[in-house]
């Protein structure tokens, strides 16, 4: 068995592209921008974008936070989206989800300019991917299938099973592996809360993909020997043996399933890593016009 390590991945790609964005600005270019808006002060979403920040210092982008109160109206987040859309120095932005329940999070996200949609979450981006036609991916599940690549696994003819549809990771990771292309080319079957015989199905797996946020619910009876083991999943659980008493937990029996499987990603420092270092992709496709 191997692990896959997305931590040493992310590194690797977020240094590949802190040199392209050298040798931008050493021939007098200006360098990729990302903004960020964050509405609130949830946790989980602080420890993002405190993230995202960092990594946007190590591949030398400009970024900027720009923090909203939990009681922001509808209103005046669309009109600072419709500035960052119309800033010619922002080439991409995001929205942090999720939003507060008084904002109509899809209205949210369809207005902002597709060509400015770095997390890949527009109907437009959504639409063209699954059509195969160039688009900003959304981040975690192209940081899967880059994972893929570059540890070489060959993907064409497998049976690929997702566990989870959310719009974020299980439609478009379906999506992506279906594409005639490497990594790609899978028969993808899609399992949710309403599958019937999951445990078979996920046990018929060559390329098992855990994105439920259920932590621990894939064990090891329901992995073929041999097959390849994604986990999304990051549920913070209690862990009294932690100095912060809480531990994150991916969706997959680790230790027991690590035995059985041919490759593994961890959690942390598997998945979660690459989802940061995909957007950093995404903000340079955007600076060089690649996409549109
Ligand atoms: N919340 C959890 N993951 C993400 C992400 O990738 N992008 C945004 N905008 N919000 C998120």
């Amino acid at each position: 068995m191997k692990i896959i390590d997305g931590k040493a991945t992310s590194a690797a790609i977020k240094a590949e592209i802190a040199a392209e964005v050298a040798e931008m600005t050493g021939r007098g270019e200006r360098a990729p921008f990302l903004a960020a808006i964050l509405v609130g002060h949830d946790g989980g979403s602080e420890t993002y974008m405190a993230n995202k920040v960092k990594a946007c210092e190590a591949c030398g982008f400009g970024s900027s936070l720009i923090r909203f109160d939990e009681d922001v109206t509808e209103e005046r987040l669309l009109a600072e989206i419709d500035r960052l859309n119309k800033d010619p120095e922002v080439d991409g932005f995001i929205v942090q989800l999720p939003l507060p329940r008084h904002i109509d999070e899809q209205k949210v996200i369809e207005a902002i300019d597709p060509r400015k949609d770095v997390d890949g979450f527009h109907p437009i981006n959504v639409g063209r991917l699954s059509i195969g036609l160039p688009c900003f991916r959304s981040a975690t599940p192209a940081g899967i299938l880059e994972l893929l690549d570059r540890y070489g696994i060959e993907t064409k003819g497998k049976h690929a099973v997702v566990l989870g549809r959310s719009n974020i990771v299980g439609k478009p990771v379906a999506a992506m592996l279906m594409q005639k292309a490497q990594p790609g080319d899978c028969t993808v079957t899609v399992c949710h809360s309403s599958t019937k015989n999951l445990k078979e199905i996920a046990a018929g797996a060559d390329i098992l993909i855990a994105a439920l946020g259920r932590p621990g619910f894939v064990t090891e009876d329901m992995v073929k020997p041999g097959a390849v083991i994604i986990d999304v999943g990051t549920t913070l659980v209690d862990d009294p043996t932690r100095k912060s008493g809480k531990r994150l937990s991916g969706d997959v029996d680790f230790d027991h399933v690590a035995e059985k499987c041919s490759y593994i990603t961890p959690v942390p420092g598997g998945v979660g890593p690459m989802t940061i270092a995909m957007l950093m992709k995404n903000t340079l496709l955007a600076r060089n016009g690649k996409i549109y």
